[in-house]
């Protein structure tokens, strides 16, 4: 998988700064008293720097945004680059002053690598945890030699204290990484089977993980499921990976996600243009792994379950058809009228499975679900729907916490009924109208009464098409950040 680039965490050292090639980075806040650092360079630059702050360019500066001084006078590195950003800041634009770092690093093609001048700063943790996740860059399938940048070296007035707060930091990243590889990763190489492959090793980290093939999925009674993978080479699959770093007796927390490898619509087909768009179908099975994985790396002190139902939805002849009846696992019947309607069909499985073995606390599922959400909130929030306040709300504080968009839709007895079936318990689509939310009401009709759970429909947020701040244009691990943020904020014992 794609790592993290490792950062190096020192005592600052001023006297390397002359002859420190590569890339020079430091945060800087007008008409505050300069640091020893920026003292140090200003001089051996002849007042660059001075001049440089007082510029007009630099005061229409945001915070976390940065300018670039190249090839200066006095110094062996080839750029510094100056980030305006206070020393009481937020999160956010640390992370983004960060990103910026990451983001010039992983352009230059130098072996001399980035040093970054934190000192003393408050923010240095987030400052090295944006710059770990703008660096991100999927290279898996590119054949061309590219030269790797060169270290990054973060100096500091207490390197041990921002290196131990950057640990947990660096876990998250990593879930992130993890996320992003999977959802970029094409169909033809991310099969099934693949995919199961790449969880299972997480046994390595301290999960519990579990594979269950498609002969036990039918004995369990999964034909929602089923149906969907019936018409593909790739056999389907749940994969069930536990954390249990909480007390033995608690009951875990549930994340679930669709796990679609590729979605071609089935029968119901899709047009072609943007259909290579959907081997991102699996984003909501890419993230719960990633949150697993960070749980693991981090060694969270919670019990959690992560569920993901692997298919593929291809139409062959031994395809499902529209107007087929499937048995859900719970027993409901569903009259497949689109075909092209399947992550809620994976889901109602997983989900009854999920709360029907492990009794959960509640759960959350995750899924590239609608068009209409994209259509309803574009790609700046994901929708959230829940048939409970206090989860809801506690995770809509986790997300605005770490910056991940996230908007809470409607549900109702009105959007239910447009699932009536005349010859089935329900049918898989209730209309164009109000498309995300008939497919929430599709998966709440397989939570439990008293469960609390809430469903993201990630559809717009779980693949860019521009880089973001944390992130190039791609896979962008949405809700990784959240989801790790409410276990440690609500499930975590301490
Ligand atoms: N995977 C798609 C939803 C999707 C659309 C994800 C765009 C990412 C970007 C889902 O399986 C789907 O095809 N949904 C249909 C449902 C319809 C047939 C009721 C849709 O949204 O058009
Ligand atoms: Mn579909
Ligand atoms: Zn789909």
């Amino acid at each position: 998988m794609s790592q993290p680039l490792p950062i190096r965490f020192q005592s600052t050292d001023l006297a390397a700064l002359a002859t420190a090639t590569g890339r020079i980075s430091l945060p800087v806040e007008a008409g505050a008293t300069p640091t020893p650092g920026f003292r140090r360079l200003d001089r051996l630059t002849r007042g660059a720097l001075t001049r440089a702050v007082g510029s007009e360019a630099f005061t229409r500066l945001k915070p976390g945004e940065g300018l670039e001084l190249a090839f200066p006078g006095g110094l062996a590195a080839e750029a510094v680059q100056l980030l305006r950003l206070p020393r009481r800041t937020d999160q956010a634009a640390a992370r983004k002053a960060g990103a910026a770092i990451g983001r010039a690093h992983g352009a230059a093609n130098g072996a001399g690598g980035t040093l970054v001048l934190a000192e003393s700063h408050p923010r240095a943790a987030d400052l090295a945890f944006g710059l770990a996740m703008r660096a991100y860059d999927f290279t898996a399938h590119k054949t061309a030699e590219r030269p790797k940048p060169g270290p990054v070296t973060l100096m500091l007035a207490r390197p041990e204290s921002v290196a131990r707060a950057a640990g947990p930091m660096a876990a998250v990243a990593e879930g992130v990484f993890f996320a992003r590889d999977l959802v970029n990763e094409p169909a033809n190489v991310l099969t099934t089977q693949d995919f199961a492959a790449r969880l299972a090793a997480m046994h390595e980290l301290g999960l519990e993980v579990e594979i269950l093939e498609q002969d036990q999925l039918r004995t369990l009674g999964m034909g929602a499921l089923l149906g969907v993978g019936q018409g593909s080479e790739s056999p389907s699959k749940v994969v069930v990976m536990q954390w249990r770093g909480g007390p033995k007796e608690a009951a875990p927390f549930a994340l679930i996600g669709k796990g679609v490898v590729f979605d071609s619509g089935g029968l119901s087909i899709k047009p072609a243009a943007g259909m290579e768009e959907m081997t991102m179908d699996m984003a909501g099975a890419g993230v719960v792994a990633g949150v697993m994985r960070t749980l693991a790396l981090r060694q969270a002190r919670a019990n959690v379950v992560g569920l993901v139902g692997l298919v593929e939805n291809m139409p062959d002849g031994r395809a499902q058809r529209p107007g087929d009846v499937v048995r859900s696992m719970k027993g409901d019947t569903i009259e497949v009228i689109n075909t092209d309607a399947e992550g809620r069909l994976v889901l109602a499985d997983v989900l009854w499975y999920a709360q029907d073995r492990f009794k959960p606390s509640g759960m959350i599922d995750l899924a590239t679900l609608t068009g209409a959400i994209v259509v309803a909130l574009g790609h700046e929030n994901a929708g959230v729907f829940s048939n409970d306040d206090d989860l809801c709300n506690a995770f809509l504080a986790a997300a605005r916490a770490e910056g991940e968009g996230a908007w809470r839709m409607p549900m109702g007895e009105a959007y239910d009924a447009k699932l009536k079936s005349r010859i089935a318990d329900m049918m898989n689509v209730g209309g164009r109208d109000g498309g995300a939310i008939t497919a929430a009401q599709f998966l709440a009709r397989f939570v439990r009464p008293d469960m609390p759970w809430c469903h993201l429909d990630i559809a717009g947020t779980a693949v860019l098409k521009a880089d973001s701040t944390l992130a190039p244009k791609g896979a962008t691990g949405w809700g990784v950040m959240a989801l790790d943020r409410l276990i440690r904020d609500r499930y975590e014992t301490r």
